[in-house]
């Protein structure tokens, strides 16, 4: 009797520590295990002298079924607690503001590329692209532009040396010149095709120049139309609904007479100045128009280097500066903006 009572003390004493599912299976396996302190007590009923038997045997059954009732119950209790520390623990707070991740922009100057790009495309223009490092033939020859032709001299053109030529000789009598239009791909494109043919070139080309309107590298974009019936009226249409896409539908357009070896007759093409709208400011320098392209009909020499009939086919031909068109685009009065990283000033874009 007495012996069972201590015993019953004992549990509730460990019992009343038990504070993880762990240590309440080991207090489980201390008293009702195979080699449990009650298991081994109830085997050893048959070594007591038989009248004291059934109730030592009934007091044991007792404190048993106390001990089962107690670890169902603390089992329950155990778990409901550990679950709410794991909850508690893995617990996130969704009112923490994020991390701030800085989205990526597209360059202005690629932006108004593609524009560019897919307004002509939207008019069945293919786009075709020609090497950056380029023959003089392709650069000038080709097109019409002489030997002694402004555009060649050495403050214009970065010349590349010929890796095969004797380093003796100066790279002035170099035929690898930096490309410093995109016209040369005219050439190439009308060598590679058969008219009927449109086509637009965008690209990098390179002069040696700096300052608040010129950087070294800049992009243009070339347009090429040849076919039999290719008139002037042709490119003042097409290079319209360019205008009127990129600057809105009411912007004054104007064709000025001008001078370009590739093409005859020549034409710059102006837009009223989107700052003053044709008042006269400083940036159109008080005119109201400001220079937006270059183009006009192709020159038969042209024609001819590339081995087509010049009597059966015409074509219009234009180009444009894209940085230039950015800046009129965006109010931006100094191209080296585009060029210095800045992210303050890329990100307003
Ligand atoms: N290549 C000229 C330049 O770089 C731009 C240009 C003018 C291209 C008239 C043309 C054209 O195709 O017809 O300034």
């Amino acid at each position: 009797m007495e012996d069972l009572k201590r015993l019953k003390d004992e549990f509730d004493l460990e019992a009343g520590k038990i504070d993880t599912l762990r240590s309440l299976n080991d207090l489980r396996v201390k008293y009702l295990g195979k080699k449990g302190i009650i298991t081994e007590l109830l085997k050893g009923l048959s070594k007591i002298p038989r009248e004291q038997r059934p109730d030592r045997g009934r007091q044991l059954n007792e404190i048993k079924k106390y001990i089962e009732k107690e670890i169902k119950r603390l089992h329950e209790k155990v778990s409901a607690e550990e679950t709410k520390k794991k909850i508690q623990s893995e617990a996130i707070d969704i009112t923490l503001p994020g991390r701030f991740i800085p989205p990526g922009k597209v360059h202005p100057v690629n932006r108004v590329l593609s524009e560019i790009v897919d307004i002509f495309v939207s008019m069945g223009f293919a786009v075709e692209e020609g090497p950056e490092v380029e023959h003089d033939y392709y650069n000038f020859e080709a097109l019409n532009i002489p030997k002694d032709h402004p555009a060649r001299e050495m403050q214009d053109t970065f010349y590349v040396k010929a890796p095969n030529k004797p380093s003796s000789s100066s790279h002035i009598d170099s035929d690898i010149v930096l490309r410093t239009h995109t016209s040369p791909v005219q050439i190439r494109g009308m060598k590679k095709r058969k008219p009927p043919l449109k086509f637009i070139a965008p690209g990098k080309v390179y002069r040696c120049d700096a300052d608040v309107s010129h950087t070294p590298m800049f992009h243009q974009v070339e347009g090429l139309m040849v076919g039999e019936d290719i008139t002037f009226s042709d490119l003042k249409g097409v290079l319209e609904v360019f205008i009127h896409r990129m600057f809105g539908p009411s912007t004054p357009v104007r064709f000025r007479p001008s001078y370009f070896p590739f093409t005859e007759p020549s034409a710059e093409v102006d837009i009223g100045c989107i700052l003053c709208g044709g008042e006269g400011c400083r940036v159109c320098k008080g005119t109201g128009w400001l220079e937006v392209l270059g183009a006009g009909m192709v020159h038969p020499k042209v024609f001819e280097a590339v081995g087509y009939d010049t009597e059966r086919y015409t074509g219009f031909a234009f180009g444009m500066g894209v940085e230039r068109l950015t800046m009129l685009k965006y109010r931006i009065d100094d191209i080296r903006l585009f060029y210095e990283n800045d992210v303050r000033f890329l990100s307003q874009f």
